[in-house]
């Protein structure tokens, strides 16, 4: 069976001018593993820090070997790689730095301009198959028959990319802060057109300097093709094979109105990423249950309500449901939908009891019912569950509360039930009501929602066998250890589900699942298992899952934007 497909991402110093971008980057590796690719994200320096190491390295003669003066420039990848890194931990989604001398970049050729000629293919594919995203610095190599630091020349890190995308097969996409390549480029003023797709004889000419002539050299040779995109941008350029063709231009798109029901751990992590993207989202109001309550991300307190209603039926584009428990919830839902609104919500309960009828609705009324954040925060594991779905799945198993395997992990380490639970909650893990996460039913509407997106059906949630987390829970010491596992699995043509209280071998690959992490194994017809991991708890995890929903219904708004406006233009 083949793997799932590789992406190789560069991030270009024009979209990595400060930390600040960091969360938009976070955001285009994240949609690409919901797409169901590995990815391997190349970094180059912040905005001008190689320029400002160059001038302190000229301080000094050039010498016979420049290896210093290599690893002086190289540690300005390596501190965004390691930022970046950094970045995607805090949104809970596993990453692994990978040096050039880690993954055998080796190179020959001339000390500051040398040419990439071998890869440990192995050292990349392993940290890949265990579900990392791999983050490597871009720019440099190792010359391993000298034993020093080495540099790819100037804009090096697009050669990094290139290089990596043709060693493993992958595909390769530059990101830059352009929606692709322009006629003019876009510092002359008049940019010009912009190409859909450039084909390589014409590719030399249109990119200039936009990409490094030596990576572009490589890639026509080896026939790498090549995107060159913006974070959260829907048109890019296509370099390749087929003969080049100009874009079509299109016009401004007025941003998606977003009303926020709830503001609290998760709510402030999505209204912190909805205010970076003021050109595509507008906040048209927040509904909060207590108005004087502190929050360290939220609007100015003029733009809250208590009147969720308010906020329903004003004239927005997409209701983003994030309260814990609120009475009226299904109600506002229902309401939205109905007038042909699009509601994204993170309530596992209600999506899984009524998601199905809500997409209906959704329908119906010309919007769209989304809960990707409802299943394990971090991990795409519904977006995977729907594509894995065509290949006939045999059964899905994982850990799905971060709550209770956190007070596991704490029980473990001798705290008492109250002092685990109390850190849980503490930490913005648990549900208002952590009677959800510790009998079970968290999990269970999590499985629930995982087997209708696998089997195209699902048990009901009351013939989900739970086993449930007390304070008389054993924990057993030694080489074993205790995870609440969901299952779900077809047996005689029906699906059942249980939430169980397994002693597990260390071995186990649910056992080594820490802290609020969770895990997902999809074990398909063929005998084959596909493993995903990450954090399933917490405010930047579950936020992340939310805003990818949001981006994605952008892009859909965008799209039809301007289909409408060309329409008309016609
Ligand atoms: N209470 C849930 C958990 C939050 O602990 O997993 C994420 O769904």
């Amino acid at each position: 069976m083949s793997k799932p497909e590789t992406l190789v991402l560069k991030l270009g110093g024009s979209v990595l001018s400060s930390e600040d971008q960091l969360p938009d980057l976070v955001h285009e590796i994240y949609r690409r593993r919901r797409a169901g690719y590995r990815v391997v994200a190349v970094a180059s320096a912040l905005g001008g820090t190689t320029e400002s190491l160059i001038a302190r390295g000229a301080a000094f003669p050039a010498a016979r070997d420049e290896s210093f003066r290599a690893a002086l420039l190289a540690t300005g990848e390596l501190a965004s790689a390691s930022l970046l890194g950094l970045a995607l931990e805090r949104a809970g989604i596993p990453a692994a730095l990978c040096t050039p001398q880690q993954i055998g970049l080796t190179t020959s050729g001339p000390t500051l301009d040398a040419d990439p000629v071998a890869l440990d293919r192995a050292a990349v594919e392993e940290r890949l198959d265990a579900g990392q995203v791999v983050v490597v610095p871009g720019y440099s190599g190792h010359d391993r028959r000298h034993g020093r630091p080495t540099l790819l020349g100037r804009g090096g890190s697009d050669l990094t990319a290139v290089f990596l995308a043709q060693r493993l097969g992958a595909d390769c996409e530059l990101l830059k802060d352009v929606d692709g390549i322009f006629e003019r480029g876009p510092s002359s003023g008049d940019p010009g057109q912009a190409f859909d797709r450039l084909s390589w004889a014409d590719a030399v000419d249109a990119c200039g300097p936009a990409i490094q002539p030596k990576a572009l050299r490589y890639a026509r040779r080896h026939r790498v093709p090549l995107t060159v995109s913006r974070p959260g941008g829907i048109a890019s350029t296509r370099i390749g094979d087929a003969p080049t063709r100009r874009r079509v231009t299109r016009p401004g798109v007025r941003p998606l109105r977003i009303g926020l029901l709830g503001l609290g751990t998760v709510g402030q992590g999505v209204y912190r990423h909805l205010t970076r993207h003021p050109e595509q989202f507008e906040l048209v109001g927040a509904a909060v249950r207590d108005l004087a309550k502190p929050r360290q991300h939220a609007p100015d307190p003029r733009d809250l309500t208590v009147e969720a209603w308010r906020i329903v039926s004003s004239d927005c584009d997409v209701i983003v449901e994030l309260t814990d428990g609120n009475p009226d919830s299904t109600s506002l839902i229902e309401a939205a939908l109905r007038e042909g609104k699009s509601v994204i919500t993170a309530n596992k309960e209600i999506s899984a009891v009524r998601g199905a009828r809500y997409r209906r609705l959704a329908a119906r009324h010309g919007g769209r019912f989304v809960c990707s954040a409802s299943v394990a925060g971090a991990i795409p594991a519904l977006e995977w569950a729907r594509r894995l779905a065509s290949r006939s799945v045999r059964s899905i198993e994982g850990v799905l509360n971060g709550t209770t395997n956190f007070i596991l992990g704490r029980l473990e380490q001798g705290a008492s039930f109250a002092e685990a639970l109390n850190a849980a909650q503490t930490a913005g893990f648990a549900e208002a009501d952590p009677g959800a996460d510790l009998s079970g039913r968290d999990a269970a509407c999590k499985i629930a929602l995982l087997a209708e997106a696998a089997f195209g059906e699902s048990p009901s949630l009351d013939a989900i066998r739970r086993d449930e987390l007390s304070a008389t829970t054993e924990v057993p010491e030694g080489n074993q250890r205790v995870r609440f596992v969901a299952r779900a699995w077809r047996r005689s043509g029906r699906i059942q589900a249980e939430v169980v209280r397994r002693v597990l071998p260390a071995t186990h690959p649910l056992a080594s699942v820490e802290d609020e992490d969770n895990a997902v194994i999809f074990e398909l017809a063929d005998g084959t298992r596909h493993a995903l991991g990450g954090k399933g708890a917490g405010r930047w995890p579950t936020a992340e899952s939310v805003f990818a929903d949001l981006l994605q219904l952008s892009r859909a708004h965008q799209r039809r934007s301007a289909g409408r406006r060309k329409e008309k233009a016609s």
